[in-house]
C-alpha cells in the first residue's frame, strides 16, 4: 500500500449490547475480517482501508443517529443493521446524504433503493425455500409467530399468502413484545397446544428467539412432527439457546456454517482463527463479510471510491462467496445467492438437508400474481 495516502474510511453500522447484539457481533467481527483481507492483499486502489465503527444498540433511532454521525464526519459506505425497523431508519439518512449503504440481512423483501445492497436473502430466496420443505415433510397446518416489528409482520404476510396458495393453512398469527416476559411466551406456548398439531413460522428476533425456543423446549414438543421453521435463527442464536433446545428445528438461508465446499473450509478456519474456535458464523455473518469484497471488486472496476461511480460500477459485481458464488443484480440492487435448508443439530449446527442446484436470482417484489410461482426463478451463474 501507498503510505502517504490517506486511508478509506468504511462505516460498521451494528449493535454491541441489545436485543440483535447476539448476532450483529458476528456481522461487526465479518466486516472487520474482509476488511483485514483487502488490506493484507494491496487494499482499495492502493489505499488502507480503516473501519469507523458505529454501535446501534439495537434501537433504530439511535442507528439513525449513528448513520448521521458517521456520514457527517466524511464516510461515505456504511456496512449495517440487522432489524428491518433499524434499515428503515437508516436508509433516508444514507440517501439525502448520497451515501451507500450496503445491508447484509435477511428481510421482508418489497423495497428498493439506488443507494443500498441488500446482501441478504429475499423471500423468494428463503421463506419459500422452507414453506416448501415443511409442507411436504410436516403437513399443512402452520402457527406464526414473531416479534413485534415490521419484518416479521410482512414476511408472515408473505408466508400466509404462499402457504395458502400450496393448499396450507394458517391457523394462528401472534407477536411477542420485542422484549418478551416469561408470561408473554408462556401464553403463545399456550395457545400452541390448543393448536397442536401445528408447525410453528417464527419470525421472532435476537435474545427473544433464545427465550421462545427454551420454552417451547420445556413444554415437549415432539419436533419430528412439530418443528419451529425460521429464517431469522441462524447459529449465533443457536449457541446461545444450547443445543438441546436447537435439536430438530428448522431454518432457511442461503449460507450454513456446515456447508462441504473447500472454500467455505478456508472461510470458517480464518474466522474461527481471527473471532475463537467457537464463533459462531451464520448467513448474516457471511453476507456481512462478502458484501465488503463485493464492495471492493465495484471499486476496483470504478478506479475510485466516491459513491457514485461505486454505485455506477455494483451491477454485475460478483464474488466467490463461502456460500457459492453471489453476484449483485443491477435491477434490484439485490444478490443472486444459493437456497438452503436447515435442521439444528445439538452441536448448535445445522445439518443440510436441502440445497439450490443453481443460484437463485433474487425476486424481492415477488412479481407473478401466482403465489406458488414465487420460487420457481432458479438462475445459474
Ligand atoms: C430483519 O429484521 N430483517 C431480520
Amino acid at each position: 500500500m501507498r503510505p502517504t495516502d490517506s486511508p478509506i474510511r468504511l462505516g460498521a453500522l451494528f449493535s454491541d449490547s441489545g436485543l440483535t447484539a447476539v448476532v450483529e457481533r458476528t456481522q461487526r467481527q465479518a466486516v472487520t475480517m474482509a476488511v483485514e483481507e483487502i488490506n493484507a492483499a494491496g487494499g482499495l486502489l492502493g489505499r488502507e482501508a480503516v473501519i469507523e465503527a458505529g454501535n446501534s444498540l439495537s434501537d433504530p433511532a439511535r442507528a439513525r443517529a449513528e448513520a448521521e454521525r458517521l456520514l457527517a464526519s466524511g464516510v461515505e459506505t456504511i456496512f449495517g443493521c440487522y432489524m428491518s425497523s433499524t434499515r428503515r431508519a437508516v436508509l433516508p439518512v444514507v440517501e439525502q446524504r448520497r451515501g451507500l449503504l450496503f445491508y447484509p440481512t435477511l428481510y421482508e423483501g418489497f423495497e428498493y433503493s439506488s443507494h443500498c445492497i441488500y446482501s441478504g436473502a429475499a423471500p423468494n430466496q428463503n421463506s419459500v425455500w422452507l414453506a416448501d420443505h415443511m409442507l411436504r415433510r410436516y403437513g399443512t397446518r402452520f402457527y406464526l409467530v414473531g416479534s413485534n416489528y415490521v419484518f416479521p409482520y410482512e414476511s408472515n404476510r408473505i408466508m400466509r399468502d404462499y402457504v395458502q396458495s400450496c393448499g396450507g393453512v394458517v391457523v394462528e398469527e401472534r407477536y411477542l413484545p420485542l422484549h418478551p416476559s416469561d408470561e408473554d411466551i408462556a401464553r403463545v406456548i399456550g395457545d400452541i397446544r390448543r393448536h397442536a398439531p401445528v408447525m410453528v413460522f417464527s419470525t421472532t428476533v435476537g435474545d427473544a428467539t433464545t427465550a421462545f425456543y427454551r420454552a417451547y423446549d420445556r413444554a415437549g414438543f415432539d419436533r419430528s412432527t412439530m418443528p419451529i421453521g425460521s429464517l431469522t435463527t441462524g447459529e449465533p442464536e443457536l449457541a446461545a439457546m444450547g443445543g438441546d433446545a436447537a435439536e430438530g428445528h428448522l431454518t432457511a438461508a442461503p449460507y450454513f456454517s456446515t456447508i462441504g465446499s473447500p472454500r467455505n473450509a478456508r472461510f470458517v478456519a480464518a474466522f474461527r482463527a481471527r473471532w475463537g474456535e467457537d464463533a459462531p458464523i451464520s448467513a448474516n455473518t457471511e453476507a456481512a463479510y462478502f458484501q465488503v469484497h463485493l464492495y471492493a471488486e465495484a471499486v476496483a472496476r470504478a478506479g475510485a471510491t466516491d459513491v457514485a461511480s461505486v454505485r455506477a460500477n455494483l451491477p454485475g459485481c460478483a464474488y466467490d462467496a463461502p456460500q457459492g458464488p453471489v453476484r449483485i443484480d443491477g435491477r434490484t440492487h439485490h444478490t443472486v445467492l444459493w437456497p438452503r435448508v436447515g435442521v439444528a443439530t445439538a452441536r448448535g449446527e445445522f445439518a443440510i438437508v436441502e440445497e439450490a442446484a443453481a443460484a437463485v436470482a433474487p425476486d424481492p417484489y415477488m412479481i407473478d400474481p401466482e403465489p406458488r410461482a414465487w420460487g420457481a426463478r432458479a438462475l445459474a451463474i
